[in-house]
Formats: C-alpha cells, sequence, structure tokens
C-alpha cells in the first residue's frame, strides 16, 4: 500500500466519524425541539413552559450581519390560517444571544416580485413572539391581503413568503434581535401592555418572560381584536391568567361574532380605548407599552399622555409608518415654513420639498430617486443614508441605530435645505 493510499484511507475514517458525529447531534437537537410540540391542538397551551434549562444562552448579544436559520415548526395560530408562528433554529447550531422581550428580528427574503416576476430582496422586521430561548426563536406573522377594494394590487410580499414558500426546512437569513421596543427589566413598576391584532406579538413574548421568571411585577393584558377569528394564543393567555395572579386578561372584542360569548371568550366589547382603561385600572404608577395599528396608536398614545400618564413611562412601537398625533403639531408647523430645497448629491437631482409628503422616503421615491428600503418604520436601517448638509426632524424615535451624520429616510422630514448622497 503506498503513503498516499494510506493517506486517503486516513482522510475517509475521519470524515465518515465527522459525518456520523453531526447526525448524532441533528438527531439529538431534532428530539429536543420535537418536545416543543406538546399538543397538536394550536389553541393549547404550548410554549410555557418550555424546557431549556439544560442549554444556556451565548455570550454575545448579537451577531454581525445575517446569519441563516431554519424553519423547523410552523403552526397556525387563528381559525382562519392567517397567522402562522415560525420557529427558526440557527443553521450553525451555535447557542442564541439573549434578547430583550418586546425585541424584533430583521430578515432578509429573496422573493419574485408578483407584478414584473422578477427575482428582488426585501427587508422586513417581526417581533420575537416568546420569552428567550438559547435554542430557537420565535416569531408570528399575519398574511396581509391586498387593500379594500384594490384588488389589482399584490398581497404583502413577506407575508406571503413566510406563509406560501417557507415551509420547515426553509432557510432564511435574520440579523440579531435588536430594537428599543422591550420590556424595562430593571423597574419593577406594575405594566400595562396594549396590543392590537398582531401588535400583540411583543406582548407575548413580555408576558412569557415575566411569568416564565416568576417576576412578581403585575401585568395588565388588553388585547383588541375584532372578533374571535382573529383571536391567538386564546387558551394559553386564559391558562396563564388562571395560573398567575399578577397576570390580568382584559380581552375586547369590536365586532364579535354570533358565536363569541362575552365573559367566556372575550370581556368587553369594544375597542382598546382610554374610557376602558380608566375604568378597569387602579390609580397608580404604570409602565405602559403599546403596539398595534395606526388609528389605535394615534388615539391611545397622546390619549394616555393627556390623561396624565408621563411619556417616560409610555413605550411604543409601531409596524409600519406611524405620525403619533403628538407630533403632528409640528408637522403642521413646519409646513407654513418658508420653501425647502432638497439636493440629492449623487443623482445630481434639486428638488422643492413638498410638505404633505409622509417623509424623505417617499418624497424620494415620488421623484424617482432610488433607495434602499424595507420596514419604512425606522426599525430594519435599510433606509439610512448621509446627509451632507442640512437637519432632518423624525416622526418618531428611531428604534434602528444611526449613524453619525445619517438618517433613516423612512421617518424623517427636513428641517432646512438638505443634501442627502443619493
Ligand atoms: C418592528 C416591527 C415588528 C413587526 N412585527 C410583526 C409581527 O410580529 N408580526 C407581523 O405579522 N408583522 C410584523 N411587522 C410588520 C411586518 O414587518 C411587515 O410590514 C408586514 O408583514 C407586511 O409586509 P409585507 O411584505 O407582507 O407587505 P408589503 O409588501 O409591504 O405590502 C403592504 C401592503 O401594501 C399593499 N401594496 C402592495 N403594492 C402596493 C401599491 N403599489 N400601492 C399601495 N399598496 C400596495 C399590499 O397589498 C399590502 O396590503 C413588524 C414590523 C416592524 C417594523
Ligand atoms: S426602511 Fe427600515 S429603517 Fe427605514
Amino acid at each position: 500500500m503506498t503513503t498516499t493510499t494510506l493517506a486517503l484511507i486516513i482522510l475517509g475514517v475521519i470524515l465518515a466519524q465527522v459525518v456520523i458525529v453531526m447526525l448524532v447531534i441533528l438527531h439529538r437537537r431534532k428530539r429536543e425541539f420535537q418536545k416543543l410540540d406538546v399538543s397538536k391542538d394550536s389553541s393549547a397551551v404550548v410554549s410555557m413552559p418550555i424546557p431549556s434549562s439544560a442549554k444556556s444562552f451565548s455570550s454575545g448579544s448579537g451577531w454581525e450581519g445575517y446569519r441563516e436559520f431554519s424553519v423547523q415548526r410552523r403552526k397556525f395560530e387563528d381559525n382562519k390560517q392567517s397567522i402562522c408562528s415560525f420557529y427558526l433554529l440557527p443553521l450553525d447550531g451555535e447557542p442564541l444571544p439573549l434578547y430583550k422581550a418586546g425585541q424584533f428580528l430583521t430578515f432578509k427574503l429573496f422573493i419574485v416580485d408578483p407584478l414584473s416576476n422578477i427575482p428582488k430582496t426585501i427587508v422586513r422586521c417581526y417581533s420575537l413572539s416568546d420569552a428567550p430561548q438559547p435554542d430557537y426563536y420565535r416569531i408570528t406573522v399575519k398574511r396581509v391581503l391586498a387593500p379594500a377594494g384594490k384588488p389589482d394590487l399584490p398581497p404583502g410580499l413577506s407575508s406571503a413568503f413566510f406563509h406560501d414558500q417557507l415551509q420547515v426546512g426553509s432557510q432564511v437569513l435574520v440579523k440579531a434581535p435588536s430594537g428599543h421596543f422591550h420590556l424595562m427589566e430593571n423597574e419593577h413598576l406594575p405594566i400595562v401592555l396594549i396590543g392590537g391584532g398582531i401588535g400583540i406579538t411583543p406582548m407575548l413574548s413580555i408576558i412569557n418572560t415575566v411569568l416564565e421568571q416568576r417576576l412578581k411585577t403585575e401585568v395588565w393584558l388588553y388585547y383588541g381584536i375584532r372578533n374571535g377569528d382573529e383571536h391567538i394564543m386564546k387558551a394559553l393567555l386564559q391558562a396563564l391568567a388562571k395560573a398567575h395572579d399578577n397576570f390580568h386578561l382584559h380581552v375586547c372584542y369590536s365586532a364579535p361574532n354570533e358565536s363569541d360569548i362575552e365573559g367566556v371568550d372575550f370581556q368587553h366589547n369594544s375597542r382598546v380605548n382610554l374610557s376602558l382603561l380608566r375604568a378597569t385600572l387602579k390609580l397608580m404608577h404604570y409602565q405602559f407599552y403599546v403596539c398595534g395599528p395606526k388609528p389605535m396608536m394615534e388615539s391611545l398614545v397622546p390619549g394616555l399622555e393627556d390623561w396624565g400618564v408621563n411619556s417616560d413611562d409610555i413605550f411604543y412601537e409601531s409596524f409600519g409608518p406611524a405620525t403619533l398625533s403628538k407630533h403632528k403639531k409640528t408637522i403642521s408647523a413646519i409646513s407654513s415654513e418658508p420653501p425647502i430645497n432638497i439636493t440629492f448629491s449623487q443623482t445630481g437631482k434639486s428638488i422643492l420639498w413638498d410638505p404633505t409628503a409622509d417623509s424623505l422616503l417617499e418624497f424620494a421615491e415620488a421623484n424617482d430617486i432610488e433607495v434602499e428600503s424595507g420596514c419604512r418604520a425606522g426599525s430594519c436601517g435599510s433606509c439610512q443614508t448621509a446627509i451632507q448638509a442640512g437637519e432632518v426632524d423624525y416622526n418618531q424615535e428611531p428604534d434602528a441605530d444611526v449613524l453619525a451624520g445619517h438618517c433613516l429616510l423612512c421617518i424623517s422630514k427636513p428641517k432646512n435645505n438638505l443634501t442627502l448622497a443619493l
């Protein structure tokens, strides 16, 4: 036998051993993950508590750029199968970093544009919907349809991709958890969580975290939906409220179905509004966390301040562009200012600012300036652009970290003449 043949045999044996070890690890991880599927009933208590005591979190605070994850499990959460949870495991098998309950993940997705049939990349954010676990992330995605009366428009690109394309075993690129909307863990004030529609997802993460860690924090949840068709994690939330004296559940249906029973399926036949909060909350010092559709945010956040809640005790997240009415005053003041010129230095265009535009991103797009964008809500950082001269005003606090001398176009407007590196 030659030395080369011997070396090849040794290499082959080593490779075979590596493959066997990897298969054993993969098999174990699969079995561990299957333990999470406590029940096939989508409404049963499935995610509390999750046994992860044997594993620990990664010591780092995150990772740079995008990391590959695979879908290990999908689970519909509502009667109409329009809201689906995705359980994601890192492909590298390494433990995940701890995140703060309420934070979100940013995804880069490769899709085919339904109108042009051309492949393209989109970026979207989804809140983590469970308490932090060292071995998986869970997000819960609502399918977004074309707006009412506009059937010619394509449905939501990312949500359709998640629902229709991402099957068990599919892979996705994910940025590390981020976001400034999260449970303030060091402050032990009672907390009031207000989740409208799919805005319940970060609240689920906060509730699971507080109750799993057996924190004594008093938690009120006001969950606003139209009716039982949209009600997700119903059995879980009811079981938690039964099991924990410090968790107070208020489910509000604004348009209950005939089969929905007040006092059983829901507590209040109304939207979540200020009069309900005033009627059901004792006068105390609370921290409020709000996430929901634009009209709910625009009425509740300023409403809480008018009620006397300190703005430092109100935390909110919007899942899309939202201009809270407390900021609208500033905007109308700006529109009476002298004309503002926006210069796009790389394209060589100089255009008069349109005060009716909601953001610099909208303005740039309307003038055929190519801009990268994703969430359009100040969360993903895709539209970050260098400011070469001038200043901007933000419609809301940026969630993404912004580099010095840059701005997020999707949530900003010019304060004065502006030159952007576009
Ligand atoms: C921090 C953060 C956390 C979030 N967490 C969650 C979460 O937990 N769960 C969740 O489900 N979502 C969440 N979202 C929202 C999510 O990121 C997406 O915005 C949502 O899924 C819609 O994206 P899409 O690609 O499906 O829709 P898009 O493709 O962005 O379309 C949105 C709407 O526009 C319509 N439309 C398409 N073309 C046009 C046109 N030419 N003119 C007018 N309208 C048009 C579509 O029909 C659709 O109704 C979060 C967002 C943020 C910023
Ligand atoms: S598009 Fe996401 S931060 Fe502007």
